[in-house]
């Protein structure tokens, strides 16, 4: 029988996958489809403090392999996900949460840390500095160091949850990102989000999306994720959560053998919402298959 159970920051999670946030709702959304307490972990909804509408549409481009997304992270506020969502999702999902949160100051991740860290159900909080999506937050402290540590340390004082820091690839060398978050007491990376894209529309002659550019997500990602979680893993010395891209158990054992300790599913859930239920009934074949008995064994074994 072979073990695909993880661990993140002395959590056990019964197998290593787990949906991304922004493509997998709040969860209870999912329920209908199967039993979501399969799943290894769920990262919900990226909250921010006040609730947002996002961006104009359209929002998504389809392309080759992907997809690009300018959502600008509508979600009701931290308020409403505290009080209303957590609280249905409970009714459903009996373990524990990966909590994303995205601010605009160094006061708003403080406070959707601090909101999140009286909630039971949260297991880990996930902070996003890495939205390529809005103006004056998001990517703007995950493309510089010194902004990406402060971040770090400012939700690392508000909570003792593991503190998760999710970097962006838009930059030339996302080790030294890494490296500021972990100097500031990060439990964790979570890696990769989206890549800056575009595309233009032939016979309008415009750009597709309403805010010109958006994230670039879908397989044709995951060679940059398993580059880049490779890198960071000899670089840092906390677990990484690694995504981008991924569609099969077979993206997953490789991801691991980068240095993910578990892998987060994105656009896949989009095409297909039973993506997460496949990959991890695929797991036990697929890890038989490699001669893998334990996947936690695996955990950076390309190195
Ligand atoms: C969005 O809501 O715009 C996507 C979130 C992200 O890319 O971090």
């Amino acid at each position: 029988m072979v073990d695909i159970s993880t661990t993140l920051s002395g959590i056990k999670l019964d197998n290593p996958v787990i949906p991304a946030s922004g493509t997998f709702g709040f969860g209870y959304e999912f329920a209908d489809y199967y039993d979501i307490n399969i799943l290894g972990s769920i990262s919900f909804k990226g909250t921010t403090a006040e609730p947002r509408f996002g961006n104009p549409t359209p929002r998504i481009a389809e392309c080759t392999e992907g997809l690009i997304n300018s959502v600008g992270l509508q979600n009701p506020g931290v308020e409403k996900v505290v009080n209303e969502e957590l609280p249905h999702l409970a009714k459903f999902y009996k373990k524990p949460l990966i909590a994303n949160i995205s601010g605009f100051s160094l006061d708003e991740y403080k406070l959707c840390a601090e909101k999140m860290d009286a909630v039971d159900q949260v297991g880990i909080i996930e902070v996003n500095i890495s939205c390529p999506n809005v103006h004056g937050g998001g990517i703007s402290f995950g493309t510089n160091a010194a902004a990406a540590a402060s971040v770090a340390k400012t939700v690392r004082s508000v909570t003792n949850k593991p503190v998760y820091i999710k970097l962006t690839p838009n930059v030339t060398d996302i080790t030294e990102i890494a490296r500021a978050v972990e100097a500031e007491g990060a439990d964790g990376i979570s890696m990769i989000n989206t890549l800056l894209g575009m595309r233009i529309n032939l016979k309008t002659k415009k750009p597709v999306i309403a805010n010109k550019m958006g994230g670039f997500s879908g397989p044709a990602i995951f060679p940059v994720a398993c580059r880049m979680i490779y890198q960071v893993y000899e670089a840092v010395n906390i677990p990484i959560i690694g995504m981008g891209g991924v569609r099969s158990a077979d993206d997953v054992i490789e991801l691991m053998l980068a240095g993910a300790s578990a892998v987060q599913v994105g656009a896949e859930n989009l095409v297909n919402p039973y993506a997460c239920k496949d990959i991890i009934e695929a797991l036990p074949e697929a890890c038989e298959k490699y001669g893998i008995n334990k996947l936690s064994d695996i955990i950076g074994g390309a190195h």
